[in-house]
């Protein structure tokens, strides 16, 4: 097959997200198929060959480590040069409408929210993992936990649009400790776990300069652990021990910052529990293909979900690759049925 494995984009997990790319695009071409990667936000600025070519083209090495901190991207969006209106760089629409099927090995907003997948099911482009409704939901911190509430336990929230004017009155009525969230944040940006009122006043200072919707919700003190899914069927959970205070966007990323355990060392039936959450809330949000759900496991044993990824990390050493390969099922193997289960998905209207 001839894919294009859509990376990078402008978003602030953009450097994970071409991590994530070239290890995909490598696993292709291994198993046989021809793998372009393309930068969705720069395109193919700097190109001049052949589109074909580009299937068959050396993949860079340099970002296959991640850098410590997350991208400026306004300093990201001012290196491009054409400065077009367009998330989609130079190119790239040209280069998907070649391709049996594009793989999105983007990351957050611009390309796990809905949107690029909206604008490829107008184009007639298949593309990989869930359709864009609701992979835009699941997006929204906020309206997830407003479908899941039903299935699922989730911790007390409220969500603020934070401003100058509200954020002594939110200080004021908030019980501690919190966490203050981006209603569509990924990778822990902009995420604070507050256990004071003048850290709390802070964090939402930082929310109101960020802008858009933020969401309060009751910190639940325990131990972390993931669950992932493929083509419907729930795989072995995954257990994040951070060795700072929290898992934050350093630790997701640096060799050695996080111990992750998996199949997480917990009771059969609080993983019975938590891979049944995980798949009644990747139905509730109408899911397919794949996606991977982050749990708190409380000390009394109880399960509180936090979020689903809709498009969650894909590099090797990711978890949920790391949750497959502990039922048998290598890297190579994986990137492959998440294409084959994405077709299938297409075809029978996701
Ligand atoms: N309610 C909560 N209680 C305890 N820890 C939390 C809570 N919400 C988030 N966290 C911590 O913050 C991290 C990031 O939050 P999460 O909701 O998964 O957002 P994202 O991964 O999209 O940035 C979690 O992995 C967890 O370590
Ligand atoms: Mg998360």
């Amino acid at each position: 097959m001839k894919i294009v494995v859509l990376a990078g984009g402008l978003s602030p997990e953009r450097n994970v997200s071409l991590s994530t790319g070239i290890m995909v695009t490598e696993a292709l071409r291994q198993r046989g198929h021809g793998a372009a990667l393309v930068d969705m936000f720069f395109g193919l600025e700097n190109y001049t060959g052949p589109l074909e070519a580009l299937f068959s083209a050396p993949v860079p090495e340099d970002a296959k480590r991640i850098q410590p901190q997350a991208p400026d991207l306004v300093e990201v969006k001012a290196r491009r040069r054409d400065q077009g209106p367009s998330l989609f760089g130079p190119q790239v629409l040209e280069l998907c409408a070649l391709a049996d099927v594009v793989f999105l090995a983007l990351h957050g907003t611009c390309g796990e929210d809905g949107r690029v997948q909206a604008a490829f099911d107008l184009l007639g482009i298949p593309y990989t993992g869930a359709g864009s409704l609701s992979s835009a939901i699941a997006m929204d911190k906020d309206l997830t936990k407003q479908l899941v509430a039903d299935v699922v336990a989730t911790p007390g929230w409220k969500t603020a649009v934070c401003q100058e004017g509200n954020i002594e009155e939110l200080t004021a009525s908030a019980r501690l400790p919190l966490v203050v969230k981006p209603v569509d944040s990924g990778s822990s940006i902009g995420v604070s776990i507050v256990h004071t009122k003048e850290d709390l006043r802070e964090a939402l200072r930082n929310s109101a300069a960020l802008g858009g919707r933020t969401v309060l919700e009751e910190y639940v003190k325990g131990r972390e652990v993931q669950v992932g899914i493929l083509e419907g069927r729930a795989l072995p959970s995954i257990e994040i021990i951070p060795q700072a205070d929290f898992y934050d966007y350093e630790n997701k990323y640096q060799p050695g910052a996080a111990v992750e355990v998996c199949p997480a060392e917990i009771p059969p039936e609080t993983e019975q529990r938590l891979q049944a959450a995980a798949l009644r809330v990747y139905e509730k949000l109408g899911l397919s293909v794949y996606a991977r759900a982050d749990f708190i496991l409380d000390g009394a044993g109880d399960i509180w979900f936090l979020e689903i990824n809709t498009l969650p990390g894909m590099t090797p050493t990711s978890l949920l690759p790391q949750e497959a390969a502990a039922v048998g099922i290598d890297y190579g193997t994986l990137c492959e049925r998440i294409v084959q289960a994405s077709l299938r998905a297409r075809q029978a209207g996701r």
